[in-house]
């Protein structure tokens, strides 16, 4: 038996893969109480700011500001948003030339580097020029969401309409037409309840990114890179694919036993933090119901509660619940979206939380920079190429 070469371990040994429980920062963001099922903004639940009627311009300045504004400052940073919504025609031009060879979550990850190459202030590593990029940048996603689904659908781009509130152009920008207020309405609740959660991998790409003090784009791409997987924002596609594909509600046992013999997770379940129900699937389920009835696909939802109640008698009592990807899918489907919009959807909103993130820790920035135990050979001996 070949010896056993010397091995060095760095520090602790003790860790625990994924980081699970590891603490990076103090944070007044956004708190996730995974064992009662909450989540709070700078200090006020989601319930209240779903129910609020202020939209999503109201939370994203609740995050990027830490207070709730007064009805004035509300007005003024929605005109703000608004006048900062349109894209150069550059991006556009490139936006027509590769949404439709990709995923649109590459699209959006390479036009918001291009929305970076093209800001004569992208090196500015200040947080008043943060919140400056941070701002257009929550802006501008939208109008640049809207033009990958125009452009994969063969449709002339829509330029935004500063009189329409965020979500409302939002939905313009995607689908053209009228936009009920119902679904603009709908529309500002997703956004409002995608917009932060915690230290979860995208916002801590996005800030260890940051913490090299790089330019705030490059940052907001690694967000976006890290959202895209299937274990993060790319649930909500994942998750409608099975119901299309079970596509009758009494197959859903049959359904559920199979990918059970295969031992295959069922997306839309599961949380590393909540043990709990996740309170944004509490908030969707309801309104999935409303909309699938209204657009003829209740067969969707009803496949998704057999499907709930299948997997929580299963494995409930290992905290394995409802994510917020598991409703929203159904909603975004009956609204009429491709399945494909539904991460770039979520990154409408979660760029309001990654900018937050950044711009609250960039004043005490400290570089992230952990360590890995090394359990590989440390004398291996060096063999020249030609001997071995
Ligand atoms: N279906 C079936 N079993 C599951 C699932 C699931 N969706 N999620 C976790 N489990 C089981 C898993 O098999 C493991 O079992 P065992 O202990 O017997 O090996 C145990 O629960 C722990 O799972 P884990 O993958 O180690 O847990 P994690 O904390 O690393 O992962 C997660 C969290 C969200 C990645 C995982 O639950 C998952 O892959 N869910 C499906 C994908 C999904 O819906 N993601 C969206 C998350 S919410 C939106 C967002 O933040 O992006």
């Amino acid at each position: 038996m070949a010896e056993e070469k010397p091995r060095q371990f760095v520090g602790s040994t003790e860790f625990k893969k994924g980081l699970e429980g590891a603490i990076t920062n103090e944070s007044k963001i956004s708190y996730v109480d995974g064992a009662n099922g909450k989540l709070i903004y700078c200090g006020y639940s989601i319930d209240d700011l779903t129910q609020g009627g202020q939209g999503f311009e109201e939370t994203a300045y609740l995050l990027l500001h830490g207070r709730l504004p007064k009805s004035a400052e509300l007005d003024a940073f929605k005109k703000d948003l608004a006048g900062r919504r349109t894209i150069p025609g550059e991006v556009k031009d490139f936006l027509k030339g590769v949404a439709k060879r990709c995923h649109p979550m590459s699209s959006l990850r390479s036009a918001i580097s291009l929305l970076g190459c093209l800001n004569p202030n992208e090196f500015e590593v200040t947080v008043d020029n943060d919140m400056e990029i941070a701002l257009t940048l929550t802006a501008q996603f939208p109008t640049v969401v809207g033009a990958i689904q125009r452009v994969r659908k063969d449709q002339p781009i829509i330029d935004p309409d500063p009189s329409l509130g965020h979500s409302e152009d939002f939905l313009h920008m995607m689908t053209g037409g009228k936009i009920e207020p119902r679904m603009a309405e709908v529309m500002d609740m997703a956004l409002i309840l995608h917009a932060e959660h915690g230290m979860n991998a995208s916002t801590f790409s996005a800030m260890v990114t940051n913490s090299s003090l790089t330019d705030m784009y490059s940052s907001i791409v690694a967000g976006i890179g890290s959202l895209k997987g299937p274990l993060h924002g790319g649930a909500n596609e994942a998750t409608l694919k099975p119901f299309i594909e079970i596509g009758d509600p009494a197959k859903t046992e049959t359904w559920f036993h199979n990918s059970k013999a295969e031992k295959r997770k069922v997306m839309g379940f599961g949380h590393r933090v909540y043990k709990a129900y996740d309170p944004r699937a509490v908030i969707f389920d309801p309104i999935a119901e409303e909309f699938s009835g209204k657009a003829g696909t209740s067969h969707l939802y009803e496949i998704a509660k057999k499907l709930e109640a299948l997997v929580v008698a299963d494995l409930g009592g290992k905290g394995i619940f409802p994510n917020v990807d598991y409703f929203s899918g159904v909603i975004y489907n009956a609204m009429g979206i491709d399945t494909d919009m539904f991460t770039p959807i979520f990154a409408v909103a979660r760029i309001a939380g990654w900018s937050a993130r950044i711009l609250e820790y960039l004043p005490e920035n400290r570089l992230f920079r952990p360590r890995a135990v090394y359990v590989g050979d440390l004398e291996s001996g060096y063999v020249p190429i030609g001997q071995r």
